[in-house]
């Protein structure tokens, strides 16, 4: 178990000449067939066999060792280790952002402020993105809030997020969107809140399915679009970490030993997990 981690390399195997024992990294954590029609488009995040280290077996970051191909390994020269075993929920956030083509000066509504929402402000942040949040968890509002990814941090159970919205923006609408809670309410608000031609990524796995109110895109022609993991963004990332331009410090909310992994790790993430964003685990 365990696909976001970091580690030190320990060994290394015959022809790998670029990393060396004792280089500090993190594991882009994909199985990929290569063969495979979008594996052969380059698209080996949308391998029709797709699994990841950690979820899929192959060890994980909850194991002491684990082995995986030179190709998966990227090296993060001086990032702490701890911060670095954010890389990857990161490299999330990065491709959901590339996918929706955010840039400098365009204003952008997150839905939802857990983990993957922040990460998302946080790169387009990084971007110089204007960032609006959503969220209901007090806790997590004032994450975003302090963490600095948020200009602006909105409540949907006590504002009108899209009159909020549209007074931030001048009455134009944000530019884009980002799904994150897996919340229908949030989806449609998105449709209301985003501009004419905007684009909204949904970057949330859903446990049922949604429904898209589908007057409301085609009379804006709205984008919507998928993302799903990463697809070549760990180099990216670790450049802008290392730059100083996005801060990890801040999401990690606890460190834990192995042995306390189900009482204060699983059981604080199932039963209250607004209080927790990322939880180390030392094994
Ligand atoms: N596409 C991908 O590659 C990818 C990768 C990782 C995670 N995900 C998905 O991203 C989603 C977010 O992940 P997470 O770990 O941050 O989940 P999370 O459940 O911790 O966070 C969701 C947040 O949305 C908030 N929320 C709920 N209802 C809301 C509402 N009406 N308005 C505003 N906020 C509301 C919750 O309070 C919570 O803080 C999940 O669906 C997860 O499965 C997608």
């Amino acid at each position: 178990m365990g696909h976001e981690f970091s580690g030190t390399v320990e060994a290394i195997g015959e022809g790998v000449t670029d990393i060396d024992v004792g280089d500090n990294a993190v594991v882009e954590p994909y199985f990929v067939c290569n063969e495979c029609a979008p594996c052969n488009a380059g698209n080996y995040h949308l391998c029709t066999k797709m699994g990841f280290i950690g979820l899929a077996g192959g060890g994980g970051g909850l194991s002491e060792k684990v082995v995986v191909d030179r190709r998966w390994v990227h090296k993060i020269g001086d990032i702490p280790l701890d911060q670095a075993a954010l890389i990857e929920p990161l490299s999330v956030a990065h491709h959901a952002v590339t996918r929706g083509g955010a840039k400098k000066g365009d204003v952008a509504l997150v839905a939802g402020a857990g983990p993957i929402g922040l990460l998302v402000a946080a790169i387009l942040k990084s971007l110089g993105v204007r960032t609006i949040v959503t969220e209901l968890s007090e806790a997590r509002k004032a994450k975003a809030l302090s963490s600095g990814i948020a200009d602006h941090v909105l409540d949907p159970s006590s504002q009108d997020v899209k009159e909020e919205v549209l007074k931030l923006t001048d009455g134009i609408g944000a530019d884009i969107g980002f799904e994150c809670a897996g919340v229908n309410e949030e989806l449609n608000l998105l449709l209301d809140a985003v501009r004419p031609a905007g684009v909204i990524v949904n970057v949330s796995i859903w446990g049922q399915p949604a429904t898209v109110d589908m007057q409301k895109l085609v009379l804006k022609e709205i984008d919507l679009r998928g993302t799903i993991a990463y697809v070549r963004d760990h180099e990216a990332v670790i450049k802008l970490v290392k730059a100083g331009k996005i801060d990890l410090k801040p999401f990690i909310t606890g460190r834990i030993a192995l042995d306390d992994l189900v009482s204060e790790g699983l059981r604080t993430l199932v039963e209250h997990n607004d209080t927790a964003v990322k939880i180390l685990v030392h094994p």
